[in-house]
């Protein structure tokens, strides 16, 4: 079981950015753990971010020819207004979680809304990283 873990823009600088917000754990240690837990799991991680919308909707698209199962997704902002994005998450057929690490519905009325909620398996937030690991185990679960 191959499984993508895809964050969005500005996710590169956790660890500095927002931190009373999201926390002071790097991307680069969220990535270990989940491989580590991928493995507890019996699934392979893949690991990646990028800052730009075309950019993630190539690596959606080039999922399934990499052999990807599913995608473990945070959007970051572009879950807000990508339609785009939407559109490459169905057109792959692939399952996929939305987690973010914050609960949206907490936050400004404009993150309470995403366009990738009503078309994903599930969505986890709100549980700052453990939402990724939390949305791995969910991943694992729907694939098995
Ligand atoms: C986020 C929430 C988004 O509203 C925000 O733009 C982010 C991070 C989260 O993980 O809580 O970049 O996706």
């Amino acid at each position: 079981m191959k499984i993508l873990v895809l964050s969005g823009p500005n996710l590169n600088f956790l660890g500095k950015r927002e931190t009373s917000i999201y926390g002071t754990k790097t991307l680069d240690q969220i990535g270990q753990e989940l491989t580590v837990l991928g493995k507890e799991l019996g699934a392979e991680v893949v690991n990646d971010q990028s800052n730009h919308e075309g950019a993630l909707i190539d690596i959606i698209q080039d999922a399934t020819k990499s052999g990807i199962n599913g995608i473990v997704i945070n959007p970051g902002a572009y879950g807000h207004t990508s339609i785009a994005l939407r559109d490459a998450l169905l057109d792959s057929t692939l399952p996929f979680v939305e987690i973010h690490l914050s609960n949206i519905h907490k936050r400004e009325s404009f993150r309470h809304k995403t366009y990738l909620s009503d078309i994903a398996s599930g969505v986890i937030l709100g549980f700052g990283p453990e939402s990724y690991m939390l949305g791995l185990r969910a991943l694992v679960k729907i694939l098995s």
